[in-house]
């Protein structure tokens, strides 16, 4: 596989294994609803988003303290390092963790921690992308975005995400002008379930810079063209898509079309633990079915790290180590 890579769409939540959520669970306490291991893995079989988003808050219930976040972080990192990826821009959800009573300052000085030893300790960069929960009230939205900018560590930006359809990037526009204001940068999950619309909205009313999955863009010909012609980076998640049913399966996967309209398409794993693979196993399943030539995934890995938030010097080395 091409390496090295830069993950853009990576929800750290979505990186708890089963095996660390018996582990946490034990430490801390907490009663789970499983019998073991093999039970908990039989329900990971998943009929839309929302069936998903069911099971991934509820194993949230097992991350207690910064120590927890800490741990997760750094086994993603590890793992995801190992599978080529060198720069990372992680989601986290702040609001899932509130509304269970651990403090937004508590999940981000973990995370925070955790990146920090995957810095020193194996040279990937990275940056907290802090997600508004768009299936949550608009006052929570703002209330998560004050807590995270006095956390009193460094974001890199806010996103968008939770169940899609009925909650129109719209509803956030203060919330994303609010954190562009405060320097943050801008990114959404839009046409993932929802409509070629909530595409046109992420752009033109929350003012992002990239979007996060985007496959659905391809039924509105406008705005393909507009997102080829701007060279806006839609960040696909092909085994999310197969998993959560948004395509039937991966040889249907619309990457290929992505690719031949011109989009700045980049690959992510986004709930690693969840949907079958890290990024270096999208890569690999994509071109086993896809039949993406080296070429394409060399453009794909070059595509991540220009898509990136990374300063210009480090983009620069990573993009001279792809050669
Ligand atoms: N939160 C975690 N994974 C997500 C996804 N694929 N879509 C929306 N919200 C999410
Ligand atoms: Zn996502």
């Amino acid at each position: 596989m091409p390496s090295p890579l830069a993950e853009l769409h990576l929800h750290l939540e979505g990186t708890l294994e089963p095996e660390l959520i018996f582990e946490l669970a034990r430490r801390n306490g907490v009663t789970l609803p499983y019998r073991d291991l093999d039970d908990l893995r039989a329900r990971y079989r998943f009929r839309d988003l929302q069936s998903f988003l069911d099971l991934y808050y509820a194993n949230m219930a097992t991350l207690r303290t910064a120590a927890d976040f800490e741990r997760l972080t750094w086994a993603y990192a590890e793992r995801a390092h190992a599978g080529g990826v060198r720069h990372a821009e992680v989601f986290v959800d702040p609001q899932a963790h509130t509304a269970r009573g651990v403090p937004t300052e508590t999940v981000l000085r973990g995370v925070a921690a955790g990146l920090g030893r995957a810095e020193s300790e194996l040279g990937l960069t990275s940056g907290i992308i802090v997600c508004v929960l768009r299936d949550r009230p608009v006052a929570e939205a703002r209330r998560m975005l004050e807590e995270s900018l006095a956390a009193g560590v460094p974001l890199l930006g806010i996103g968008l995400d939770s169940a899609e359809v009925g909650y129109p990037p719209s509803l956030f526009a203060d919330v994303f002008t609010a954190a562009a204001e405060a320097g943050l940068r801008r990114v959404a999950h839009a046409g993932e379930e929802g409509p070629p619309e909530y595409l046109w909205q992420a752009l033109d009313v929350l003012g992002v810079e990239r979007v996060d999955h985007g496959v659905r863009c391809l039924e509105d010909d406008v705005l393909v063209r507009r997102l080829a012609a701007e060279q806006v980076p839609l960040t696909v998640c092909p085994l999310s898509n197969v998993r959560l049913r948004v395509v039937d399966d991966l040889a249907a996967h619309p990457l290929r079309r992505m690719l031949d309209r011109g989009l700045l398409v980049t690959l992510n794993s986004d709930d690693p633990a969840y949907f079958g693979g890290y990024v270096d196993d999208n890569l690999r399943q994509c071109r086993d079915t896809l039949g993406l030539t080296g070429a394409e995934l060399a453009t794909l890995a070059a595509n991540s790290v220009r898509a990136s938030f990374a300063g210009a010097g480090r983009k620069a080395e990573l993009l001279a180590r792809l050669g």
